[in-house]
């Protein structure tokens, strides 16, 4: 009995043993499984880690690869995909990049192989298609590889993803990419292939992306594109395809995104796309497509998101169903010969926010409703008439249309014509007929088209009178304004009188010059859904973060937010960036202006900031000491600021004036050189004919120094901020060009004592501690601060030109080494007089300059129009300059001789205008 107890107890104990030995078991071989167990492939692996120069980081040392190593993936003990995708290399790896991968035949299950944004200079191997049978998917984006596609890729009969682009591949897209049935994926883009399309790629039947775009290929879109019945994106942009588009696209049910821009394609839009039900985005701009589009192109239910028609040379009517495709938020037919009025309504009032861009086409009639959709509209360029009405005003541009009301307009000539052309009225911008002509006869009469020539005239005459009578009215109930506004609120009025009249809605931008496009979405990614973390600043017209483009450029945007900032401000910047570029001014690289309350521009990255945040920097040591920036620097980012203003004020027509100079205006590249940023305050110059009128007309005249040193608008206020920098720039205290407090006063009082003509040593007493210079850059900083001091002058008349002002940074020690004694003779032989007149003349005329200042004018006008960067004849110079010049500095110096070096800063203008 005990017996057959104790045998029950020990089959039981053996039952769980035998379970226990089981699971073990089956444990040890699945982790075989997931190790690495052919010895082969570990070897390859390390032969393929030291070649390529990889770091222990990513793949360590003495740990199974399988289970530790990133962007290794195994299977039943073979490796089948290796991921080295924006890896780094060690310092070692990186001497000497090399495409070094033989080791990869090693490995006879790989099916996938990622090495993108991981350099391999170098040509794609000929035993890639011979020996990496296996693989499935080659990602070699950005890897700058250069050399042909070797024709045994071919071989790969397994791929699905074959992707090469943005490589400096060449040689012809080779025909044997066709035998790769089952790929789904090709993308060639950003090479620099060229021939033709080999039409064995039409073979590809399970194909759902082909990208070719930004190579050369050239010849035709070959019709057997209609076969390749799985696609769902067809981008050939950017190539030299030439002929028309086959209607076999037609055929290509799947599609879903269709890019055919920037090619010399020609011919028009075939009838047969309206079979493109699927499509949401449909590119063809930039191309010499010709004639009308056919009515059925977009079937109603259309799923259309984007449609780019610009720039061609379509003419005719837009079909009605255009304007009312439900999900559409980009339609843009610029610059084409587009025709007809808009219509009165659509059926989707109320649908997505959207951007309209008919620019430079012939529309003509009154704006509608139809406007209401669209978020952004840029209407330019037409012959809309009429009114604008409330809906059309917010975000759109007018400019260069037959519109009442409004700005920049073409003349009634211009518009009277086109109308007339066209057997309709003009509404004469909304005036009666003063002359009240008979409408143009009925039945055609003898000399009816004489009568018209009179009647035009009449008109015009009229026109012109009336206008001539507005703009005298104008001007002034302008002045009077700004003379009672003035008397309202002390010195710091009149500032921004380019605000004080509402900006007319027809802002002329050229939308062409604003760089890219970018969508709302790109932006969020770049910027990590706008993540604080990448937040730089709040500035005063928006919000800037940085970023990082899809292709991995980085970017400063700035966020806009329309109910906190006035819409005029990014409007201005626009205006401005869309006419002026300069190598000193920051580049624009796109713009996003999809969402209604929210407005988004994209600059280049400045890698050393601004000066403000630059000027000193933590030290990387562990003292945490701070380090500033050298004297060479200081004086090249004095001259560069200066360029870059020099060339606003000079060389601009209108000048235009920057209005917010300061420390924080100033960004730096990677090699210090300047950009000038905060554009949002840049104006035109606010020229001095005013008061040559005011004068004209006998009004009371408030002095020239108080019109002129409250405005902000004018060259000279630049002039004034710009010497605050300067200062910054010798005394180490850049903030100062920021503020405008009474402490700032006293300081600047203070400092200004210490920058003498005839003492260099006192210099030192307000020099920046942590400047270290020797006696021959002592002589440099002094002759800044002397700049600087004359920049400061309270008189805006007696401030230097900006042109001036460079020429002096350019050649420091000419300001300081000049005999003073001979200063007479100097200004009658050389140009160089000019600028050092307008540095010294204010303070400290001698009785010489008196008596040789008749000569000294003379010269000067020619001495002026020497210099390279006046760009300008002398006449525009004097007119710009409010005071700097020949004409008024000869005034100045019969009225007054003034050797007293120090004069208090007594109206100190306004800074800060937030
Ligand atoms: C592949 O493995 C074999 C056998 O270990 C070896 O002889 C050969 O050198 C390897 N090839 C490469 C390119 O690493
Ligand atoms: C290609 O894929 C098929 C199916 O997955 C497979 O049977 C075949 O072995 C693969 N060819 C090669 C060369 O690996
Ligand atoms: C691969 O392709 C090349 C050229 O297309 C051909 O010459 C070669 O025989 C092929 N190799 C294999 C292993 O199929
Ligand atoms: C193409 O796709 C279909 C459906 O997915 C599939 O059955 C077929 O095998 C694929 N053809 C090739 C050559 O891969
Ligand atoms: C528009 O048509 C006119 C005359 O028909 C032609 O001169 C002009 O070049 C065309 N413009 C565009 C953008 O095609
Ligand atoms: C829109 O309606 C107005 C009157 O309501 C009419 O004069 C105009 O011709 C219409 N425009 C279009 C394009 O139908
Ligand atoms: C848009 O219009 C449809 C009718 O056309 C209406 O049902 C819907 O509520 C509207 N949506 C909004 C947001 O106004």
């Amino acid at each position: 009995m005990v017996d057959q107890r104790s045998i029950g107890v020990v089959a039981l104990l053996y039952l769980l043993l035998l379970l226990l030995f089981e699971f073990t078991f089956e444990q040890q071989v699945q982790l075989q499984q997931q190790r690495l167990s052919s010895g082969i492939e570990f070897a390859a692996l390390f032969e393929l880690r030291s070649s390529l120069g990889l770091r222990s980081r990513d793949w360590p040392r003495k740990v199974d690869p399988c289970t530790t190593w990133n962007g290794i993936r195994c299977e039943n003990g073979s490796v089948t995909s290796i991921n080295i995708s924006g890896f780094r290399r060690t310092r070692v790896g990186r001497q000497n990049p090399q495409f070094a991968v033989d080791s990869l035949v090693n490995f006879t299950r790989l099916v996938s192989f990622n090495a993108s944004k991981f350099l391999l200079p170098g040509s794609i191997p000929e035993w890639f298609g011979q020996r990496l049978v296996t693989l499935q998917v080659l990602d070699l984006r950005s890897c700058n590889v250069s050399g042909v596609i070797p024709l045994s890729i071919g071989n790969l009969t397994n791929l699905t993803s074959l992707y090469l682009s943005d490589n400096r591949l060449t040689g012809q897209v080779p025909s044997t990419l066709g035998r790769l049935l089952s790929l789904l994926v090709l993308d060639l883009s950003k090479n620099l292939l060229t021939g033709s399309i080999p039409s064995s790629l039409f073979s590809l039947r399970n194909l759902t992306s082909l990208d070719i775009s930004s190579n050369s290929l050239t010849g035709s879109i070959p019709p057997g594109v209609g076969s390749l019945s799985m696609l769902q994106s067809l981008n050939l942009s950017s190539n030299r395809l030439s002929s028309s588009i086959p209607a076999q696209l037609g055929d290509l049910d799947s599609l879903v995104d269709l890019d055919l821009s920037s090619n010399g394609l020609s011919g028009s839009v075939p009838l047969d796309l309206r079979g493109l039900r699927n499509l949401r985005r449909m590119v063809f701009g930039n191309n010499g497509l010709r004639g009308a589009l056919p009515v059925g192109l977009f079937p109603a239910p259309s799923r259309l998101q984007v449609i780019v028609l610009r720039n061609n040379s379509f003419n005719g009517n837009v079909p009605a169903v255009l304007w009312s495709i439900p999900e559409l938020n980009l339609l843009d037919i610029s610059h084409n010969n587009f025709t007809g009025q808009l219509p009165n309504s659509t059926l989707n009032d109320n649908a997505t926010a959207a951007v309209l861009n008919i620019s430079q086409n012939k529309f003509y009639g009154g704006l509608t409703t139809v406007l209401r959709r669209f978020s952004s509209t840029d209407l330019s360029g037409n012959y809309f008439e009429g009114t604008v009405p409330d809906y059309a005003q917010v975000n759109a541009f007018l400019s260069t249309n037959c519109l009442q009301n409004v700005s920049n307009q073409r003349t009634l000539m211009q518009c009277v014509s086109f109308y007339d052309e066209r057997g309709l009225s003009f509404d004469n911008f909304g005036r009666p007929n003063s002359t009240e002509p008979p409408a143009p006869a009925p039945a055609p009469e003898r000399g009816s088209s004489n009568r018209r020539t009179i009647i035009l005239a009449a008109v015009l005459g009229g026109a012109g009178l009336v206008a001539l009578l507005i703009l005298l009215l104008l001007l002034v109930l302008c002045l009077c304004k700004r003379r009672s506004a003035r008397n309202h609120r002390g010195v710091d009025v009149g500032a921004v009188p380019a605000r004080e009249t509402p900006p007319s809605p027809g802002v002329e931008i050229n939308f062409s010059s604003l760089g890219d496009l970018f969508t709302y979405q790109q932006l969020l990614e770049a910027t990590g859904d706008f993540n604080d973390a990448n937040l730089i600043k709040h500035g005063h017209s928006g919000d800037l973060f940085r970023g990082i483009l899809e292709g991995g450029l980085p970017v400063v945007i700035k966020r806009i937010d329309l109910q906190s900032i006035k819409k005029e401000a990014y409007l201005s910047e626009l205006e401005f960036f869309s006419k002026v570029s300069h190598p000193r001014i920051v580049p624009l690289l796109g713009h996003c202006l999809e969402r209604e309350n929210e407005k988004f521009l994209v600059y280049k990255y400045m890698p050393n900031g601004d000066l403000s945040s630059s000027l000193y920097r933590k030290n990387n040591s562990e003292d945490d000491s701070l380090q500033s920036l050298d004297w060479i620097t200081r004086l090249k980012i004095a001259i560069g600021a200066a360029e870059g203003l020099s060339y606003l004020h000079h060389e601009c027509t209108p000048p235009l004036v920057h209005r917010d100079v300061q420390a924080s205006s100033i960004l730096l590249d990677d090699k210090f050189e300047v950009r000038l940023g905060s554009l949002t305050e840049v104006c035109a110059h606010e020229d001095g004919h005013q008061n040559r009128i005011t004068r004209l007309l006998r009004l009371p005249q408030s002095s020239e120094q108080g019109s002129l040193g409250s405005s902000t608008a004018i060259c000279a206020y630049d002039v004034y901020c710009f010497g605050k920098v300067l200062l910054g720039l010798v005394t180490g205290k850049m903030h100062i060009s920021a503020s405008s407090d009474t402490q700032m006063k006293e300081w600047l009082e203070q400092t200004l004592l210490c920058i003498s003509i005839y003492e260099k040593e006192l210099v030192t007493k307000i020099l920046d501690p942590s400047l270290l210079v020797d006696d021959d850059l002592l002589e440099e900083v002094w002759a800044m601060a002397i700049v600087a001091r004359s920049c400061l002058n309270s008189k805006p008349s007696r401030r230097p030109p900006m042109r001036y002002i460079l020429k002096a940074l350019e050649n420091p020690l000419r300001v300081v080494r000049e005999d003073t004694s001979s200063s007479a003779r100097l200004r009658t032989t050389s140009s160089r007089g000019s600028w050092n007149a307008s540095f010294f003349g204010s303070w400290r005329q001698s009785s010489l300059d008196v008596a040789v200042n008749t000569a000294a004018s003379t010269t000067r006008a020619e001495g002026g129009s020497s210099f390279k960067h006046s760009g300008t004849t002398g006449s525009q110079g004097s007119a710009q300059n409010g005071g700097g010049d020949h004409s008024s500095s000869r005034r100045r110096h019969s009225r007054e001789i003034c050797p007293e070096p120090h004069e208090p800063q007594q109206d100190i203008e306004r800074q800060d205008r937030d």
